[in-house]
Parts: C-alpha cells; sequence; structure tokens
C-alpha cells in the first residue's frame, strides 16, 4: 500500500460518545471558554461587562481526542455551549473560518435548540435550525458560529478535514451579519 506521504500513518481507533449528553470519555483535548473570552463579540456591552463581572460564568467547551492536522485525516469534536443571554442576545460561539478556506464541516446537533449562523467574506449570510438529529453542512468558505436559544447546553458533533484549522478573521472586528436575539418572548434575527 501506498502512503501519501505528508500524512501521517497511524492504527485505526474507536471511541465512545454518548449521545444524549456528549460525553466522550476518550478525549484528550479540552477547550474551554468563559464569558470573557467574547469580549467584543455581543451587541450589548454593558450587560456583557456585567456577566463578566458576575462570576465570568462557562460559555462553551470543545472536546476532542486529536488525530494529526494533516490533510487526509478528519478531525471531530464535541461542542457543548451554555444556555443563556448576553442583555436580549443569545450566547453563541466566537466564530471562524477554515485557515484553509476550502474547508467544509458537518455538525450533527445531538441535544439542546439553537441556530448555526453562516457567512461568507464577501457578506452572504444564511442560517440554519439546529436541534437533535439535524445536521448542518458548513460549506467551504463559510464563517460558522453556534448559537443557544434553549434552556438546556447545545451539544454538537463536528467533523472537518484535519488540516482546515481556524480563523478568527474579520469575526473578531466585523462579527455576523445577523444576531439571535429574544424580543417580546420570541427568537428573532436581525
Ligand atoms: O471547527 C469547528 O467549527 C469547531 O471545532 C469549533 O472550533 C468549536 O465549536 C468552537 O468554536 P470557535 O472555534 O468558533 O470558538
Ligand atoms: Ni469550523
Amino acid at each position: 500500500m501506498e502512503i501519501f506521504d505528508t500524512t501521517t500513518f497511524i492504527p485505526p481507533f474507536a471511541l465512545d460518545i454518548d449521545l444524549e449528553t456528549g460525553a466522550m470519555p476518550d478525549a484528550t483535548n479540552h477547550l474551554v471558554r468563559n464569558a470573557s473570552a467574547m469580549k467584543g463579540h455581543y451587541a450589548d456591552s454593558a450587560a456583557f461587562d456585567a456577566l463578566v463581572a458576575n462570576g465570568d460564568p462557562l460559555h462553551y467547551e470543545v472536546f476532542e481526542k486529536p488525530v494529526p492536522e494533516e490533510y487526509g485525516h478528519l478531525m471531530y469534536c464535541i461542542s457543548k455551549l451554555q444556555p443563556g443571554k448576553v442583555g436580549d442576545e443569545f450566547f453563541m460561539t466566537k466564530g471562524h473560518y477554515h485557515t484553509v478556506v476550502q474547508t467544509g464541516e458537518i455538525y450533527l446537533a445531538l441535544a439542546g435548540e439553537g441556530f448555526m449562523l453562516m457567512k461568507t467574506q464577501d457578506g452572504q449570510f444564511h442560517y440554519e435550525r439546529m436541534q437533535r438529529g439535524r445536521m448542518v453542512y458548513v460549506p467551504p468558505y463559510w464563517a460558522h458560529r453556534s448559537v443557544n436559544t434553549g434552556s438546556e447546553p447545545l451539544i454538537s458533533f463536528c467533523v472537518y478535514p484535519g488540516d482546515g484549522g481556524h480563523n478568527y478573521g474579520d469575526i473578531e472586528t466585523e462579527g455576523f451579519p445577523g444576531r439571535v436575539f429574544e424580543k417580546n418572548g420570541e427568537i428573532v434575527i436581525e
């Protein structure tokens, strides 16, 4: 068998994922972002500062048992986004493009409810509902951010090419063209 010489050869493996809670006991990487990691991302900066001053709660976590970050491998993760709001705006992830911008991603929602917001560098915007059993296909070139509109954690399983990387790019300065709020008891995207 010929092995593509820039792709590391590893033995096959398997692991367990609890499809209700997202628990992945074999995960060795655990990324934790508390609210303070989201500075500049929410519309209501006074509400954001108050949330951080008031205990800087857990915002979201990512669990991985990493594979080589190389062409040919498939990175995967469990993402767990807490419920809550900053002012009227629902908790969300930072969001990113992939460093290799021609990198797509699959998200399968396992628990909770919310949205995947997606945008392109030239200003296109699209969103999809996330709920248990619903898969969102994030095509190459689309930045993506998940938003939790429910009262339980929004948990999803993601898969993307190992060499894709993360580029927070203009999201930190420009954000997304749409935000998700609760207004008069309704979920609105504006
Ligand atoms: O590549 C992905 O989309 C995930 O691994 C995310 O990085 C993860 O959900 C955390 O989101 P973010 O990188 O926007 O903080
Ligand atoms: Ni991604």
